[in-house]
């Protein structure tokens, strides 16, 4: 029997909420498929640093080093300043790790709504690969005259030929293993950032041309893509872009997709360990109340069992998941929704687990 060894990282506000019910399903698929998953839950979060002043320990790293994966809630807490929690742990494990990739699905699922008019499924169903290791999230930079009318700041975009070479062959690959549209757009902006996308532009096309030439390539300014993924969704397979504009497009593509509640990531170091998690905040004004929608967390898990090679258990959650929207028993994604219409987070945890067996 495959037994995977998973960090439980619940995190803040309404992350304990929804990790719970993402475990309570991906371990219901993982018995169907006789996988065991052994968790340890680490308490690392804004509480923890409130009482200690402790954000994330390197011994906490190197502890999450012997896990096949971390599957976290979320970060953020409203009584910590922003930026503590967010590169203290967040940007810390991501780097530690060298999870250079992250990877954030665009699929709309049946019956849930997309602001955007007359489009459909069919329609709404790409995948980002936002490189999650450098550019402009590096730090390298700094503040000189702080204060003084001639203050300087300076935050500069690093990209090394490889860190753009190893995201490129993930995103290749990726595109390959979809087997869909074969089609991956370059996201970036050579008409202005004229070295940093030109060192991307180039290394994109001859990595194509050499190693994937049934891969069609397609070039798309940031600025015309946050259009096209409004204008014409499906015309796109994969994106690949840099760390900064992967961290803004994937807000417009969760918005494309239905929302914050339905949108999940991983943060993937595909030879090492690699993080799942909802990609919304931590919502703490609905903390405890039991309303919050776990449907993120769960297609974090369902990614996160992709990611371990279990492809049927992972499929499972995701056809349960579509069961369980096809139902109708969802009034709405939204806190609100969930509440007047008489559904809680932890009644849909159940309802999908139990969905689980049967689809
Ligand atoms: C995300 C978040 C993070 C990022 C923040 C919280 C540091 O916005 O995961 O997209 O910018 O990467
Ligand atoms: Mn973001």
């Amino acid at each position: 029997m495959a037994t995977y060894k998973i960090a439980l990282f619940p995190g803040d506000g309404t992350g304990p909420e929804v990790l719970r019910e993402g475990v309570k399903v991906m371990s219901a698929a993982a018995a169907r498929f006789g996988i065991k998953l052994e968790t340890q839950e680490f308490d690392f979060g804004g509480e923890r640093y409130l009482k200690t002043g402790e954000v994330l320990p390197d011994s906490a790293i190197e502890e999450f080093r012997r896990f096949d994966a971390i599957y976290l809630g979320a970060i953020g807490h409203p009584d910590v300043k922003p930026g503590i929690l967010e590169k203290g742990i967040l940007l810390k494990t991501r780097f530690e790790l060298d999870q250079y990739i992250n990877l954030r699905p665009v699929k709309l699922y049946p019956t849930v709504e997309t602001p955007i008019k007359n489009k459909g499924p069919e329609d709404i169903d790409f995948v980002v690969v936002r490189e999650n290791s450098a550019g402009l999230y590096t730090g390298v930079g700094g503040i000189q005259k702080k204060g003084t009318p001639h203050e300087v700041a300076i935050q500069t975009m690093v990209y090394t030929r490889h860190e753009v070479d190893r995201c490129l062959k993930y995103a290749f690959e990726l595109t390959q293993k979809r087997n869909k549209a074969k089609t991956l757009t370059l996201c970036g902006k050579t008409n202005v950032l004229t070295y940093v996308y030109d060192l991307w532009e180039r290394a994109f096309h001859e990595m194509g041309a050499k190693e994937f030439p049934d891969i069609k390539r397609e070039y798309a300014h940031v600025d015309a893509t946050t259009m096209w993924m409004v204008k014409n969704p499906e015309w796109f397979d994969v994106i690949v872009t840099g760390n900064m504009f992967g961290d803004i497009i994937t807000d417009l593509g969760a918005m494309v997709q239905g929302g914050m509640g339905i949108a999940a990531g991983g943060n993937i170091n595909p030879n090492g360990v690699s993080m799942f998690e909802p990609i919304g905040g931590s919502a703490p004004k609905y903390t405890g109340m039991n309303i919050i929608n776990p449907l993120a967390c769960i297609f974090a898990g369902q990614m996160l069992l992709d990611h371990l090679g279990e492809t049927e258990a992972a499929a499972c959650v995701e056809k349960a998941c579509v069961a369980f929207l096809e139902s109708g028993q969802l009034p709405g994604l939204s806190a609100k929704e969930i509440k007047e219409g008489g559904m809680s987070t932890t009644k849909i945890g159940d309802a999908i687990a139990k969905l689980t067996a049967t689809v």
